[in-house]
């Protein structure tokens, strides 16, 4: 599968530029995207193999996507919203689907593993692609911790109604939320990296049980919920008025992501260019339709001000409605199932997105081995789920799922961006999907990544700021040294991006 075009693998101890770039044209170097599509799959010792339908990339969408944002923080976003809940869902989904085009659009023209890294890389230069590929940490790496957490209190309420035990919170909860470890944050993370060392194709095959299943358990809840609906529970619609709407909103963004994660399913795709915009649209229709209903049932069946935090799970509610436990422990298994899809896909989702960013020389070469048999990237796999299995014993839910969001919604806003760039850049390249109403739709959808983003507080901001030092640190320590681009086109980056420009 190596590709002619590509450029050749030199030494490090050879790659000393002969002209030095300055420092902004090497910020801005953009790698085209004939390179990119030209490199799809190659990795250090291997390639990735394609196996993957329009199916199986729409499940992986909706496995990394519907998980702990509906089975457990749901019950954090009704307090600030009420029954209006419902529209925050709507709100946070439109914010997705404005991106979700965006994303549609690009996952078909540019093909590959990056995502929005990618994107950023062909569009808006190598440093905005770093930002952008590190704030993709937060988007999967951190969410994988985020989700693991939600996961934990699933497995409890499990366990509590199966056989009666629950795992202590000493080694159930992280310091600062009454424990010492979370031990089965950690185990879960373990269990897909299992799984994923075993193959995109394989991975994905249980992926997609799981994803029956969890869809199952959400129509469930929504069948016997609805019994318990009661109209006054939505009198006061909007209590806490646009702004808790919208706080909400933000909140619930989180749930939203993930729909993107087919879209690092790239270069294992059978047919990327047709199926991968299809896989990110489909999923996202699929998973809203679900969020607004179970949003609606569960406002309706319980009084929103008795929604606290964490205790207001699904299976919570389940349980009031019915005063059985039968059907609650039912729900917190297909919460235990579905969660765990979701740290499976989106693990999957970033190990391919560093792979990308090895390949391109901005991480080590070690998250690019390909293992010859399984076609799977294993140190890759064992770094990053080590990274996330930590995070997630160690850290609490909510300032994590804050983090993975402020995350995302920052690679979003670029990724309108991108469609608009590539649009002028390069109106000339076959595109299998376009936004419609271009630029206007992708203007929206910036504009709501960043309102979205002015919602969330300041210790997430702060959160936020803290991290993105942290990677201009090690860009400039490390990846502008080591960059793939730089080393084998030196001079070039100055004038490719003009060129592009003028076409
Ligand atoms: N959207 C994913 C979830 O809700 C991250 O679990």
């Amino acid at each position: 599968m190596l590709d002619h075009g590509a450029p050749p693998r030199t030494p490090p101890t050879e790659s000393v530029p002969a002209v030095r770039d300055s420092l902004s044209t090497r910020l801005m170097r953009r790698k085209p995207v004939e390179l990119l599509v030209a490199e799809g799959g190659q990795g250090e010792g291997g390639t990735l193999r394609r196996s993957l339908g329009l199916w199986q990339l729409t499940m992986i969408s909706i496995g990394a996507t519907l998980g702990t944002g509906i089975f457990v923080v749901l019950g954090e976003a009704v307090p600030k919203a009420g029954p209006a809940v419902t529209l925050s869902f709507v709100i946070a989904g439109l914010t997705a689907l404005f991106s979700a085009l965006s994303y549609a659009e690009l996952a078909g023209t540019i093909p590959v593993a990056g995502s929005s890294y990618s994107y950023a890389y062909a569009t808006l230069g190598e440093f905005v692609a770093w930002v952008c590929g590190w704030c993709l940490i937060l988007e999967y790496g951190v969410s994988v911790a985020a989700v693991a957490v939600g996961w934990g209190q699933y497995l409890n309420e499990l366990l509590d109604g199966t056989i009666g035990v629950t795992i202590p919170a000493a080694l159930s909860a992280p310091p600062g939320d009454g424990g010492i470890f979370n031990l089965p944050a950690l185990i879960v993370v373990l269990l897909a990296m299992v799984v994923l060392l075993g193959g995109a194709r394989e991975s994905a095959r249980a992926n997609t049980i799981m994803v029956m299943v969890k869809i199952a358990a959400l129509l469930l809840f929504c069948a016997i919920g609805v019994k318990g609906f009661q109209s006054g529970n939505y009198e006061h619609f909007m209590p806490l008025g646009m702004a808790g709407v919208s706080a909400a909103g933000a909140t619930l963004f989180f749930s939203y992501i993930g729909f993107d994660a087919a879209s690092t399913a790239g270069e294992e795709a059978k047919n990327a260019q047709r199926d991968l915009p299809r896989a990110i649209m489909l999923s996202l229709v699929i998973v809203t339709a679900l969020y607004v209903l179970v949003a609606a049932v569960a406002v309706g069946a319980r009084p929103w001000k008795q929604f606290n935090d964490t205790e207001a799970t699904l299976a919570a509610i389940m349980k009031d409605v019915t005063g059985q436990t039968f059907w609650a422990t039912l729900l917190a298994a297909g919460a235990v199932i579905a969660i765990a899809s979701v740290v499976l896909t989106v693990l999957y989702g970033q190990t391919r997105i560093l792979f990308a960013m090895s390949r391109d020389g901005l991480v080590p070469k070690a998250f690019s081995k390909v293992h010859a048999r399984t076609g799977a990237p294993r140190v890759n796999t064992v770094i990053v789920s080590l990274f996330c299995g930590v995070l997630a014993a160690a850290i609490p839910l909510g300032q994590l799922a804050d983090a993975t969001s402020i995350g995302t919604l920052f690679a979003f806003a670029l990724v309108n961006i991108a469609v608009i760039v590539l649009r002028r850049t390069r109106p000339d390249m076959p595109r299998s999907f376009r936004v419609p109403l271009s630029p206007l739709l992708p203007v929206l959808g910036f504009a709501f990544c960043v309102w979205m983003m002015g919602s969330l507080s300041l210790i997430t901001w702060i959160v936020f700021g803290v991290w993105m030092a942290v990677g201009l640190v090690v860009y400039f320590c490390y990846g502008m040294r080591r960059s793939r681009l730089a080393r084998t086109e030196p001079g070039a980056a100055s004038t490719a991006a003009p060129a592009e420009a003028q076409k």
